[in-house]
């Protein structure tokens, strides 16, 4: 019998609901599908993008508006379209970021704003944004900076920084104190022209000098009318169905059930039905944990569990109650009732500011989470330990009560409840006069992140005294269940609140909670430390309440509740001198030219493009091995399933099967064996994405594992597994310097990688074209000529043949230089087999388990100096984990070496790079190009020299860094060097020496929470690598006057294309809006060089130029009378050639490294941070309070731009420097697979206050109108948030009696924050020793 004769419900339903006011009927819909899938492929909306797939980006973020009959209100709900079942949405209207408006009809305000105020860079995650704020303010029109803020923790970008996003919807909010555009003439604030948005920024600016990099008075004022209305269809059928539903799919049936007595009889009928509410667990186990739920049952709208009481003894919740009710609902008693009834309340809204995102939490409900009985669930333990009643119910036995005590949760992922019952509700008690509730939590990162530990305690004392009558401990991530530290609980009972209590506690708890070296998760000591720390946060925080005995003032830090003021800055640049010709847009902050496109969904990623007849889609085969034989390779199941076409292997490769970015070292498909996991093996070919993966998971590889599995760059020395040469830069005489130096340090230093994530995930798109082996690669790459090159060469055809063709991609970070290439050479190939159009875009976990990232760096330093802080000699040896193939990683290392003197001149250096082979993905370019891990390892050791001559790190940079006329260790002489300038500005725009007193003064005064501050100046060399030093242009003119221009450099959203039209609008002396530049592409432009390294305005600007450059000569013989339009109508009839080609070469750049003779670089940019940090000693969070940051980038072509970049980068270093963990276990498989685990950083992460000048008077003479490149050089700044953290763990260590120089490795992770403050409590649970047990993850 199938599930959909099982159920005894009768026969199959229409799903019904609208779109952006259109209604859709399905008679066939598939449950499996999430709304996501069925808006992009069922109705072409491509609006929402996939960014993740598991709720974790936003990217999806579409408005989902229901009636509610009984409150006779539409509620307007955020929700993630990628886990919302399609099924889930029957009876709802949804608005998706196409329906709110577009550059066609009429934009919506909230489309506009982000656009104008530089907010989308590469535009990917901007619908999702739209979406989030569009729904804040159909719920608030004038919501306040925190609502604005908070609505914003589910999504994520990695371009902007956010501050631009921030700050542009702040003119909606109260903060702004602006109509928001609702007056009718305008704005309220017009002619502030972003002020007060920028920030004050002070006197003692030139008047040159500006603070608006947009307009106020250019915002369209918001018009609710525009607002999509509500189907009234929908308000008449009072938003749910009287019968049952039944939708029945392939694979699932999802039932809707009329009644609440129906779910308990399919649930005794049918035990193994999974009830379906927020989906936001099981759209997560079925996309990413390979489990199957035949049969859904979907209670979620049904009233039985879905209401709020207030009883005596507290609220009673239906268990289908969404977490956002729940908290709205606690907020609302806080309010109302007494403050000690609502203790219990208050924690758990404190809790849920940092429970996922508000998408997350508008769908998911307090049964869904109980019941997953997830170990790090955050509400579990706060229900433990508060001794929540749960009413339960089933069709045999009626309801019955459950008390959620130490018995709930018998073992991982159960509970007492049958698999017949149903949980109905939950009794949230008020809290008595003497008893104290308070609730932690500590992740990775602080918003929209899962717990590491999180813990909830309870004490109820004897009345009038402080002598303990009940304690409840739990506790989440120390055991495969919440666990409730019972002992500890008994032992404490009749226990005085007094400071002898703590020991005891501490000791019983370790007992309680033991973790063995090995267990899965990790971070066992941190994990163990966090059970005492947050113990001795409850225990200081009731002694305060409890007023029996002060807690001392320097104590009161540990307890302190976390608070965040709205983010705040100012951006500060050079105007455009005062004859600048109107049209002539260069060196103004225009805004990005697609952006307004990608605010409304109508710009087109490579997945946007429509399907194209006959297209089918590929899943791919990859390696679960690390390093193994392949035996067998058995599709024989695969081919059996439905939809599939064929499958694809290393036997079907027409032209090489080598292949390989710089040299040939790879396989398009692996053959005999495989050196990573993750390497592509074979792909299938089906109808759908749906069936090509699932068919793809059934294809049989059987290997023999091989020896030596080298992971770790130790065990790549241990084998001596190196790819050659070893590169080294000497200079001077190290020997005698170490002589003559008064002090010697030595050590060593780790930081890891990082992953890209871009938000668009690889995708190509592949059209055989069947004449002569032709063949249209449409890709996010930013590497063109290497798309088409190796495709050819697996085709084995010439290169004529292939024409890859690039429009925009959703990010790259140097990820989609060379790495995008493996996808699109086996799409290639799979197209030739069956020579049909062939599609892939990865999932996020295949993305980030294929390819490689930025390469973890090993450092190990001597460094020699003077007591005076001179430092007279660097010998620094570099290991950088390549993964398993070569890729770019020997320019990487170089580009390393030649950074690792900082921003210093130092007269003797030896730099060795190794780079080494490993048996992982392959490591790559990424924005830095080894110079973050240079300057890590430079600033570190600098630090050091500092605190070992007892000398103010200030001080010791300032004696060591570079002037101008100074060699640098590659014999480079600096000209034209910004540096000093930059240092001074930025210390006394920041205030340095008042803040570095003030934050002493902070530290003295509190002995749980420490600030620190750092300021971090960087030099950056420009420059290609070798024959990359080149560029090309096209451009045509048309006969109407419009100009298309055509060049090497690919988008990704740092604005290349725009820039481009800049520089062709000045040299062409048109308006912008006359020129237009539509895609990349090889048959356009040949030969083009990868866009990266900061320098495609370089390059790409002067080929523009130049070929501006002749038309412009070419029309000149006509330019006496008339306009453009004339003299370009006058040339075409006088028969003048209007296309010309312009083409670029950097000169005077060659380097020889073995005899460090020549010039690597082309010219530097130069920079400086200073940022403060506070952390908490007691758990390793930390906040960025204070960024402040003078960055030169020459002649600004367009500060906005620029300044977005700058931003960008910063908050993707400081992601590199702090978050981000790559998480890889001993064999060599990547845990941290997507948002769930990776965190880059998120709105609430930036700095509270962050101010950027760009430098003013400092043109560049060596590149396009002497402007600078600018896209990477800014990410090292964010260094000094490391150092600033550094700098306030060593005054923790100081208040606990540890003097000197300490190692912390890169990121500075919360975990290694907390371990660095030693105190009593990372005393109590020393690490194991290494080697007595196997870890159960390594570090690369
Ligand atoms: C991106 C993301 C971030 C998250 N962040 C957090 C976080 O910070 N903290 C945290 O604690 N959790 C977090 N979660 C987990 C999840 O969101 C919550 O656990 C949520 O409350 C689950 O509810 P749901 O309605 O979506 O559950 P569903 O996925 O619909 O169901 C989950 C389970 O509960 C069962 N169930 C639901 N209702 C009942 C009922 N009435 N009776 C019996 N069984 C029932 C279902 O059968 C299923 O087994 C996150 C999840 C995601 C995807
Ligand atoms: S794609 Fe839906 S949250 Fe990332
Ligand atoms: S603009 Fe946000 S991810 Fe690119």
């Amino acid at each position: 019998m199938t599930e959909m004769e099982t159920t005894g419900v009768g026969a199959k339903s229409d799903l019904v609901f609208f779109v952006n006011g259109r209604k859709v009927v399905d008679q066939d819909v598939d449950p499996e599908m999430t709304l996501l899938t069925y808006l992009r492929k069922n109705l072409r909306l491509t609006g929402a993008k996939l960014g993740c797939g598991e709720g974790g980006c936003g990217a999806c973020t579409v408005m989902v508006s229901r009636y509610n009959p009984t409150q006779r209100k539409v509620f307007h709900l955020a929700v993630n379209a990628c886990l919302a079942p399609i099924c889930s949405l029957h009876g709802a209207a949804v608005t998706t970021v196409e329906g709110i408006g577009s550059t066609r009809t009429r934009l919506h305000p909230v489309q506009e704003r982000i656009a104008k105020a530089h907010g989308s860079q590469c535009g990917f995650c901007t619908p999702g944004i739209v979406m989030s704020v569009h729904t804040l303010l159909r719920n608030h029109p004038t919501p306040n900076m925190e609502q604005l803020e908070s609505t914003l923790q589910g999504n994520l970008c990695r371009c902007t920084g956010y501050r631009p996003i921030l700050e542009g919807y702040s003119s909606f909010t109260k903060f702004y104190g602006c109509c928001g555009g609702m007056v009718s003439n305008g704005c309220c604030r017009d002619g502030q022209n972003g002020q007060a948005a920028n920030g004050n920024i002070g006197n003692g600016w030139d008047e040159k000098v500006s603070k608006e990099l947009f307009q106020v008075s250019e915002f369209m004022p918001v018009d609710p009318t525009q607002d999509p209305i509500f189907p009234p269809e929908l308000m008449k059928a009072g938003g749910n169905d009287e019968t049952t539903l039944k939708f029945v799919g392939e694979r699932v049936t999802w039932i809707k059930p009329a009644t609440f007595k129906e779910v308990l009889e399919l649930k005794t009928k049918l035990a193994h039905a999974k009830l379906v509410v927020g989906n936001s667990e099981i759209g997560v186990e079925v996309k990413f944990k390979n489990c199957d739920y035949p049969l859904i049952i979907a209670p979620g709208h049904l009233p039985e569990i879905n209401f709020h009481r207030y009883t005596e003894h507290g609220i009673s919740f239906g268990a289908g109650c969404t977490i956002t009710y729940l908290n709205d609902t606690l907020a609302e008693a806080i309010d109302t009732l007494p403050e000690h009834q609502t203790r219990l309340f208050a924690a758990i809204v404190e809790m849920l500011r940092w429970f996922a995102g508000h998408q997350i939490r508008n769908v998911g409900c307090i049964g869904g989470n109980i019941l997953t009985a997830s170990p790090i669930s955050d509400l579990n333990p706060i229900f433990l330990s508060a001794g929540c009643t749960m009413t339960v119910m089933s069709h045999q036995v009626g309801s019955r009560l459950i008390k959620m005590d130490h018995t709930f949760f018998p073992g991982y992922r159960k509970t007492a409840l049958t698999p017949e019952e149903v949980m109905v509700s939950l009794d949230v008690p008020f809290t008595k006069g003497n008893e104290y509730f308070l609730a932690y939590k500590q992740a990775r990162r602080r918003d929209d992140d899962i717990a590491i530990v999180n813990a909830a305690f309870r004490v109820q004392f004897e009345e009038g005294t402080n002598v303990i009558q009940d304690i409840a401990l739990s506790f989440g991530g120390m055991a495969p269940t919440t666990v409730m530290a019972r002992n500890t609980a008994n032992r404490l009972i009749g226990w005085k609140w007094d400071n002898d209590l703590l020991p005891e506690a501490c000791s019983c708890l370790e007992d309680d909670l033991p973790l063995p070296p090995s267990v899965p998760g990790g971070m066992v000591e941190f994990h163990r430390t966090l059970t005492t720390s947050f113990f001795f946060k409850f225990f200081l925080s009731v002694q305060q309440k409890l007023s029996l005995k002060d807690v001392p003032p320097p104590y009161r830090s540990a307890y302190s509740l976390y608070h965040r003021e709205p983010s705040q800055g100012t951006q500060i640049y050079q105007e455009v001198p005062k004859g600048q010709a109107r049209d002539d847009a260069v060196g103004r902050p225009i805004m990005h030219l697609s952006a307004l496109k990608q605010a409304t969904g109508e710009a087109v990623y490579t997945d946007d493009m429509p399907h194209i007849q006959g297209e089918l889609y590929l899943g791919l085969v990859i390696s679960k091995k690390a390093h193994a034989k392949i035996v067998s390779i058995d599709p024989s199941e695969a081919l059996k399933m439905p939809g599939v076409e064929t499958f694809v292997s290393a036997e079907d490769v027409p032209g090489s099967n080598i292949t390989g970015p710089v040299v040939m070292d790879e396989e398009v498909f692996a053959t005999e064996k495989v050196t990573c996991v993750g390497k592509i093996v074979g792909a299938v070919l089906a109808d759908t994405q749906a069936h090509a993966q699932r068919a793809a998971k059934a294809v049989v590889v059987q290997y023999e594992d091989m020896e030596p599995k080298i992971i770790s760059v130790e065990d790549a020395i241990l084998h001596q597994s190196f790819f050659h040469p070893i590169s080294k830069i000497e200079k001077g005489n190290l020997e005698e310097a170490f002589e003559k130096a008064d002090q010697i340090i030595e050590g060593e230093l780790r930081i890891g990688g990082q992953e890209h994530f871009y938000l668009e995930t690889c995708a190509a798109i592949v059209v055989p074209h069947g004449e002569d082996g032709e063949m249209e690669i449409f890709c996010s790459t930013q590497n063109p000529t290497k798309t088409q090159m190796l495709a050819a060469k697996a085709q084995g055809v010439p290169a004529n043949r292939v024409v890859c063709r690039v429009k925009r991609m959703g990010g790259a970070f140097g990820g989609k230089e060379t790495q995008s290439c493996a996808i699109s050479s086996v799409c290639a190939v799979a197209a030739h087999k069956v020579q049909r159009p062939v599609r892939i875009m990865l999932d996020r976990d295949e993305d980030m388990v294929i390819t490689g990232t930025r390469h973890p760096f090993l450092g190990r330093y001597k460094v020699g100096f003077m007591s005076d802080g001179r430092v007279l000699a660097l010998d620094i040896t570099l290991y950088s984990n390549a993964g398993n193939s070569l890729d770019m990683s020997q320019y990487v290392m170089e580009s390393a070496l030649l950074r690792s003197d900082g921003a210093y001149t130092i007269p003797n250096v030896r730099a060795l790079g190794y780079v080494c082979r490993t048996n992982t993905a392959s490591n790559t370019s990424f924005r830095g190009f080894g110079a973050p891990q240079a300057i890590f390892f430079a600033e570190s050791w600098i630090s050091d020299v500092a605190i070992k001559c007892g000398i103010s790190q200030l001080k010791v940079r300032e004696i060591n860094m570079h002037r101008e006329g100074d060699v640098t260790h590659y014999n480079m002489t600096l000209e034209g060097c910004q540096l000093q300038r930059c240092w001074e500005e930025c210390l006394k725009q920041s205030d340095f020496l008042t803040r570095r007193r003030q934050v002493d003064g902070f530290n003295g005064e509190n002995r749980w929470k420490k600030r620190g501050l750092a300021a971090i100046p960087i030099k950056y060399g420009i420059v290609f690598i070798g024959t990359q030093n080149q560029a090309g242009a096209l451009v045509h003119v048309y006969t109407d006057g419009s100009v298309l221009v055509t060049h090497g450099g690919t988008e990704m959203g740092q604005g290349l294309h725009t820039k481009m039209v800049q520089v062709a609008g000045r040299v062409l002396k048109i308006p912008t809006s006359r020129i237009h530049i539509s895609e990349t592409s090889t048959n356009t432009v040949p030969n083009t060089s990868p866009t990266s390294a900061s320098i495609s305005s370089d390059l790409n600007g002067m080929a523009v130029k130049i070929a501006c450059e002749t038309i412009l000569q070419r029309l000149e013989p006509y330019m006496g009378k008339g306009s453009w339009d004339d003299w370009v109508r006058a040339a075409y009839l006088d028969r003048v050639g209007l296309s010309a080609t312009g083409f670029y070469r950097t000169p005077g750049i060659e380097y020889d490294m073995q005899k460090n003779e020549g010039r690597p670089f082309s010219y530097f940019c130069y920079g400086t941070a200073v940022s403060e940090v506070e952390i908490d000693c007691l758990t390793g969070d930390h906040t960025v309070l204070r960024t402040d940051i003078v960055m030169d980038v020459g002649s600004s072509l367009n500060p906005a731009i620029d300044i977005g970049q700058i931003e960008g980068a910063f908050v993707q270093g400081y992601g590199l420097f702090t978050l981000e963990e790559q998480v890889y276990s001993p064999d060599g498989v990547l845990y941290s697979r997507g948002p769930g685990m990776y965190k880059i950083p998120g709105f609430a992460d930036i700095p509270i206050h962050f101010n950027v000048s760009l430098l003013r008077g400092a043109p560049n003479d060596k590149a396009i109108f002497s402007s600078k490149g600018v896209g990477e050089p800014p990410l090292l700044l964010a260094s000094s948030v490391f150092f600033a953290i550094k700098d306030a763990i060593y005054s923790a260590r100081a208040d606990a009696g540890y003097k000197g120089t300490f190692r912390l490795d890169s990121p500075a992770t919360a975990e290694r924050i907390r371990m660095a403050c030693k105190d009593q409590f990372t005393a109590q649970f020393p690490a194991a020793e290494p080697g007595s047990f196997t870890p159960w993850a390594i570090k690369l």
